[in-house]
């Protein structure tokens, strides 16, 4: 653990523009704050095209600010590490690879014994429930298990920071909830310390079933920071509580959809 710098991961003053092709100029971040304490796990809530992507990959260290910095521990990120793992948006395996070596890759990489890495791989294979499908392809995985090989591999891999990009947006209700209860089990693995997660959705439900904290991003800025109070588990009862109703109309009245929320208190 670090003792010179609690702060994970921290954004200061970060703005990034791109130059499309027709070449019209994006502001896709716009000066941006965040300070995200070890261990804390963040959700970002906000609407399509607002900037969350674009914040992962820099903190990612994939991408580079305009302007600003943004740290880790103090830090300057300055590419990707092994400290940093990440879920992509999209498709998050390599297809060429069998699970098992999916989840070993980024040992691999930084050279842990064959050995050593194979256990670490089943013992995160198991614990997402795949351990029969540790030899099977990719193809051969629904796209739930396919997440849980992603989640596996960022597990497996050690990093201290997860950066998950919308994981699961493409997921049933009910495959959703079983991995939240994995990642959540995962994220609080009781003979290490907490990892910290900064976790992309634009999923209110899923935000408020997970997070410590929901910053919300508009237009390329964070506009709110909301803490989450209740403890865990939570489930559907617990989002019916009026103090996570209060946050979900918060939520919602920031997507531009204010009047769902007060139609759906009305109906409890
Ligand atoms: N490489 C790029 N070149 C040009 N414009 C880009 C690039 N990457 C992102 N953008 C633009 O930056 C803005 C923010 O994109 P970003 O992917 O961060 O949004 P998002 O909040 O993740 O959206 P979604 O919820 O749809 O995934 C968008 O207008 C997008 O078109
Ligand atoms: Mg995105």
């Amino acid at each position: 653990m670090s003792v010179a710098n609690q702060t994970a991961l921290e954004a200061i003053t970060v703005s990034r523009v791109y130059t499309r092709r027709d070449g019209s100029i994006i502001q896709a971040l716009s000066e941006v704050d965040i300070a995200i304490e070890e261990g804390e796990f963040v959700c970002i809530v906000g609407p399509s095209g607002c900037g969350k992507s674009t914040l992962l990959q820099l903190c990612a260290g994939l991408d580079h600010p305009t302007k600003g910095s943004i740290r880790t521990h103090g830090v300057p990120i300055s590419g990707p590490g092994p400290d940093r793992g990440v879920v992509f948006q999209k498709d998050s395996v390599f297809p060429w690879m069998s699970v098992l070596d999916n989840v070993e890759y980024g040992l691999r990489c930084r050279g842990v014994p064959a050995a050593e890495r194979r256990a670490a791989a089943l013992h995160y294979l198991a614990r997402v429930g795949l351990a029969e499908v540790a030899d099977a392809w990719p193809r051969e995985l629904s796209g739930g298990m396919l997440k849980r090989v992603a989640i596996a591999s960022v597990f497996a891999n050690g990093s201290d920071v997860l950066l998950l990009d919308e994981p699961f947006g493409a997921l049933d209700y009910v495959t959703r909830h079983k991995i939240h209860d994995v990642l959540l089990e995962l994220w609080n693995e009781v003979d290490r310390a907490k990892r910290t997660v900064l976790f992309v959705t634009h999923d209110v439900n899923e935000a408020l079933t997970l997070a410590d904290r929901i910053l919300v991003m508009r237009g390329g800025k964070v506009v709110d920071n909301i803490r989450v109070e209740h403890g865990r588990p939570r489930d559907d009862e617990t989002l019916a509580e009026p103090s996570m109703i209060a946050i979900k109309r918060t939520l919602l009245e920031h997507l531009g959809i204010g009047h769902a929320s007060h139609a759906l208190e009305n109906a409890q």
